[in-house]
């Protein structure tokens, strides 16, 4: 195992002092955790669960898995056998352990990312690489390679033809891609799509993973739920590890998880809540001197107003609204915030009151 970085947000602290100091409170943007409820028909099948003395099948109910391929069909055109989806504890435990779960040597995430990429290939003892360019990668060879649309933190969709050109260039190093698309329902002014769609993947898995996440699409961030699935033959690899190691996911999150990921209803009205607070946060951002960056889908702005990035952060802790710092998510984003729209509606109006 390599070194593990600091952990990041602990340097956010003196901020969120000041922010929380705020006579009408703080407005926390900063870390994209889900404050609305979790759908009532979801609590009822966890609590329906709730008398389960057994272990748990790590690769899950057979309803659960069908659940994940029917919403996959549905929802996003990619088709994938039930026996392909193999639950996870939340996606950052894959995200975390897939570069050891793979063996690899050599692990490729996007320049601005999601911290675990790189946390994930320290743990494995490989060698990360941040960068957005296959072109720019050089001879060594890599074992996996992340991409992440619509991405965190930036809120960039890779179109379709970009990321078969990654298909394109893994397939022939014999390289997995492994597809974060735990922000794939939630597509504003472009629609993302899946790396296992036809048009990606010319209708073959072989190499390919697509991670998914019900954190955000169904409020299920304190219920840890998610999936992965794609290559019939890397998936059952998987399931053979996570067998031995004892990822588990209970038997009522389950339950819970095949309900959330065959209603519909419940997504559309979340995705309402997320666009109307979009809708109001975006001009007083730009009013206040923020320009927005990509953020065509997902839950967060990736904005600027030129400064430093922690000079940013400064400036809004003292209206009581705390953000992340844009270096957070690599060296590049060293004049970027990220501001989550994951705030009640409350707390958003009081954040557009704050900015006028
Ligand atoms: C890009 C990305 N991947 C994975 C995750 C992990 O989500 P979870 O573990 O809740 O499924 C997050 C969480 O915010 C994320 O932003």
């Amino acid at each position: 195992m390599n070194k593990l970085p600091d952990f990041p947000w602990d340097r956010l602290e003196p901020y969120k002092e000041r922010a929380l100091a705020h006579p009408d409170g703080i407005v926390d943007l900063s870390i994209g955790t889900p404050v609305d409820p979790v759908p009532r028909i979801v609590q009822d099948a966890l609590t329906q669960a709730a008398d389960s003395p057994g272990y748990p099948f790590t690769h899950g109910t057979k309803a659960l898995r069908e659940a994940a391929a029917g919403w996959l069909s549905r929802r996003h055109g990619v088709t994938v056998g039930q026996q392909d989806v193999l639950p996870l504890i939340g996606s950052k435990e894959f995200v975390a352990w897939l570069p050891t779960y793979l063996g690899a040597k050599r692990v490729v995430f996007p320049e601005l990312a999601y911290p675990t990429y790189d946390v994930g290939a320290r743990l494995a003892g490989a060698a990360g690489t941040a960068s957005d360019s296959t072109l720019a990668l050089g001879p060594e060879p890599v074992d996996l390679i992340w991409v992440n649309s619509p991405g965190n933190p930036t809120g960039r969709v890779l179109p379709a033809e970009h990321l078969r050109k990654v298909v394109a260039w893994a397939r022939e190093r014999g390289a997995v891609v492994a597809s974060d698309e735990c922000y794939i329902e939630l597509g504003w002014e472009e629609r993302p799509v899946s790396i296992l769609h036809p048009d990606v993947c010319g209708g073959s898995h072989e190499g390919l993973l697509a991670v998914h996440s019900l954190s955000k699409r169904s409020n299920l961030a304190g219920y840890r739920a998610g999936f992965v699935t794609g290559d019939p033959a890397l998936v059952k690899r998987l399931l053979e590890t996570r067998k031995h190691a004892g990822m588990l996911m209970p038997q009522p999150v389950q339950a819970a998880m095949a309900v959330a990921l065959a209603d519909d209803e419940h997504a559309d009205k979340q995705r309402e809540l997320y666009a109307a607070r979009r809708a109001v946060l975006r001009p007083a951002l730009e009013k206040a001197g923020w320009s927005i960056d990509h953020s065509t889908a997902g839950l967060y702005f990736w904005a600027s107003n030129g400064q430093s990035a922690w000079d940013q952060v400064g400036k809004l802790s003292e209206i009581g609204i705390l953000v992340a710092p844009g270096e957070f998510y690599g060296s590049a984003g060293g004049r970027h915030i990220r501001i989550a729209v994951t705030a009640t509606d409350e707390r958003i109006g009081a954040a557009v009151r704050r900015l006028q």
